[in-house]
């Protein structure tokens, strides 16, 4: 299944992750609603570049 929309939350934890601090968040949402995905999703586009030869 695609992976839809996030567009907003993808960018916010960029801006987070190139902060240069540290940073704590607070995932917080409805069950179901996508939190773990989007945290995978995040993984996967901020390493996949990286990590791909
Ligand atoms: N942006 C998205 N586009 C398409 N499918 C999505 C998206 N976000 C989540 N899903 C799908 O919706 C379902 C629930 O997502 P997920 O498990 O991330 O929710 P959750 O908020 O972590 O739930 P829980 O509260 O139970 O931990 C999963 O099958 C996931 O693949
Ligand atoms: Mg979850």
């Amino acid at each position: 299944m695609p992976f839809i929309d996030r567009v907003t939350e993808l960018q916010f934890l960029e801006t987070k992750w190139l902060s240069g601090k540290a940073e704590l968040l607070i995932l917080w949402g409805k069950r179901r609603v996508g939190k773990t995905e989007l945290v995978k999703q995040f993984i996967q586009q901020r390493f996949s570049h990286s990590c791909s030869m």
